[in-house]
């Protein structure tokens, strides 16, 4: 088998603005964050105070070998209250993308990454019609603002997990266990998702648009089993084929995934026995990249060029990471041979970051923080992994 890949193919690192930026209270998260009995470990606080430090971590990613670094935009500062635009708050982005642009790589920018402001959350929230006309209008603004420097725009990360965790599980934002909320959410998502694509594209700059989707390996067990099977078939529609649907005529589908789950006849069932458990409390499982990207091709017919745009491990074994990343890239290199439109690779995450609930506890990064001085210090998986992007191919 090659270990090349092709020629093109991009190589990248992804964050998100609540989980890097530091002092985003302004939003749903920090107030969950501060809610009593919710499931957060800790608060966000400053996290690794990326508002300050972006030049810093771009110069990093870039120095490593990296063509792209993926991040989001923050609307809960751009837009602080309704209709209120902060002028501000855009330069600022417009000075990251223009970071990456100086280091030789390209801003790939996300609109919505898991948190929404708490005046739009006040008014209703993501159940709520309305919410996809706030943050349609925010998206318009956003990217009239940006869109010259923009390379790569992904609309809503992980819509999917947005709303089962938050309206199904009650694990994040709102705490809801409501299936009706849960349904309105999905299909707001969706609406948002189809209606924010011309927008973005009518905006400056001329660049691919597409949505970033959390997939799982579902496998049903036993293998042959009705019952399990048809569990599998439900687990998928709703987790992810009203979205893939939604992405028809995109320019990409960004597939993200870090494990399986294993279905019975009667649900869920835990890990396999002699499976590593991760932090997260999923298995260590990175044969899940080629079975996602593999079952989004044949799902969406081939139609919709792919990117990986998120896939890691939370661990304090760097040699884990590695070995984990390995098997993933080799993954993909098998799915590119059977002729699969993969493009690109992108590592969650650059940094150690705010792993949501879990607070810092999970560590995803290439790059080590310091919390208490925020300094930054490379791994040796992303001094490896940069060399992989350089040479373009799965090299020790
Ligand atoms: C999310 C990230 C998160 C990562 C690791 C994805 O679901 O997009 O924000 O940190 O997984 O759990």
């Amino acid at each position: 088998m090659t270990k090349n890949f092709p020629d093109g193919f991009r190589w990248g690192t992804a964050t998100a603005a609540h989980q890097v930026e530091g002092g985003n209270w302004n939003n749903d998260w920090w107030a969950w964050e501060h809610t009593e009995g919710s499931p957060c470990e800790e608060p966000s606080g400053d996290a690794v105070d990326q508002w300050h430090l972006y030049d810093q971590d771009i110069a990093l990613c870039a120095a490593l070998g990296f063509d792209n670094y993926r991040f989001s935009i923050e609307w809960s500062r751009i837009e602080p209250e309704p209709g209120l635009f902060s002028r501000a708050a855009l330069e600022h982005y417009r000075r990251v993308c223009a970071s990456c642009l100086t280091h030789g790589i390209e801003p790939v920018v996300t609109f919505h990454h898991f948190t929404t402001p708490r005046w739009v959350v006040a008014e209703g929230g993501w159940h709520t019609a309305s919410t996809v006309d706030r943050f349609l209008r925010f998206c318009e603004v956003a990217v009239g603002a940006l869109g010259d420097l923009i390379g790569r725009a992904c609309t809503i990360n992980e819509p999917n997990i947005v709303a089962t965790i938050g309206y199904h599980l009650g694990f994040f934002p709102p705490g809801l266990t409501d299936d009706t909320l849960y349904r309105q959410a999905n299909d707001n998502f969706v609406d948002a998702h189809r209606r924010v694509v011309p927008i973005l594209k009518a905006g400056p700059g001329d660049f691919p648009v597409g949505l970033t989707l959390s997939m799982t390996d579902y496998q049903a067990v036993p293998a042959a089993d009705a019952d399990a099977q048809a569990g599998v078939g439900r687990m998928r529609w709703v987790m992810e084929d009203q979205f893939m649907d939604a992405c028809a005529g995109d320019d990409f589908l960004g597939v993200q995934t870090y494990s399986r789950m294993r279905i019975g006849p009667k649900g869920p069932i835990g890990a396999e026995e002699g499976y590593e458990t991760l932090e997260m409390g999923y298995e260590y499982y990175p044969e899940s990249l080629e079975a996602c990207i593999r079952r989004a091709w044949e799902y969406t017919g081939g139609a919709i060029p792919l990117l990986v745009t998120e896939n890691g491990i939370g661990t304090n074994d760097d040699d884990q990471r590695r070995r984990y990343v390995t098997t993933a890239l080799e993954g993909v290199l098998d799915c590119i041979a059977d002729g699969i439109d993969v493009r690109g690779y992108t590592y969650w995450s650059l940094l150690d970051n705010f792993e949501w609930a879990f607070g810092y506890r999970p560590r995803f990064g290439i790059i080590d923080v310091d919390r208490s001085t925020q300094r930054r210090l490379v791994k040796p998986s992303g001094e490896w992994l940069g060399r992989v992007a350089r040479a373009n191919a799965l090299i020790g």
